[in-house]
């Protein structure tokens, strides 16, 4: 897969030559490309930002460096990536968008900072390319980046290869609609605490009940949205007694 990121701050994006993402950089299952937007700049101060029309609070970053930036990496008439733009007034980024995400050959990520990116760069972009703006949650960053680190963690992983062990991606949260059981290791005892016998029993019918039970209450707890989200068959008749 092929990942662009723009930003004014590249530096900001130095964690993907880490840990996952980075070993899938490293061995070339992404082919990662970090640009500085000031590149498309042609003034002495590289001005990338402007007041906004209209008037109000902020900064907005003037449409001229975007449009030549890509331009530049998706030239009209060529291939074109999908293009995913962070922002808080997106539509919310989760792990049906991810699993989408990592079916596509090519991203390009547009990190805004300041009150946004002129709205003509996207609604121009949108002519030639797939564009979406996504949003990582309900709360306001200083800008993109962080968000981009996300979302591209988010679908790095799911990527073939990427993983040592695929199966994780079968039983965790979000994937079966509940947030994913606790879960415990050696030793048995630590701190006056206990691993909860089931899970050492050996009989693995008990230990999935068990499992699913937890799943089902914590998501109770802690997400009602999500359970309450769940199609009916999603839940069997033993699950309805928890
Ligand atoms: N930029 C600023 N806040 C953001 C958010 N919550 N999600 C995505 N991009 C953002």
């Amino acid at each position: 897969m092929r990942l662009d990121v723009v930003t004014i701050f590249p530096d900001y994006l130095a964690p993907l030559r880490l840990s996952l993402v980075g070993k899938a950089v490293a061995a070339g299952i992404v082919d990662l490309r970090v640009h500085d937007l000031r590149e498309w700049t042609h003034d002495k101060h590289r001005t990338v930002d402007d007041t906004p029309a209209g008037g109000g609070p902020g900064m907005v970053m003037r449409p001229e460096p975007w449009g030549e930036a890509l331009d530049t990496l998706a030239p009209p008439g060529g291939p074109q990536p999908r293009l995913v733009v962070p922002t808080p007034a997106g539509v919310p980024f989760t792990q049906a968008l991810a699993d989408e995400y990592a079916a596509e050959p090519w991203l390009l990520f547009a990190c805004g900072r300041y009150e946004g990116i002129d709205q003509r760069v996207i609604d121009h972009a949108g002519q030639r390319m797939r564009v979406d703006e996504v949003s990582i949650g309900d709360y306001v960053l200083a800008g993109g980046e962080a968000a981009a680190l996300v979302i591209i963690e988010a679908v790095v992983r799911l990527l073939p290869g990427v993983l040592g062990n695929p199966e994780s991606l079968t039983e965790e949260s979000h994937t079966g609609g509940l947030l994913e059981y606790p879960v415990y290791t050696k030793p048995a005892h630590w701190r006056g605490l206990d691993v909860p016998p089931v899970l050492l029993s050996g009989h693995h019918g008990r230990i999935a009940r068990w499992r699913r039970d937890q799943a089902l209450r914590r998501t109770a707890r802690r997400r009602p949205d999500l359970l309450a989200r769940l199609p009916a068959e999603a839940l069997d008749a033993r699950d309805r007694e928890v």
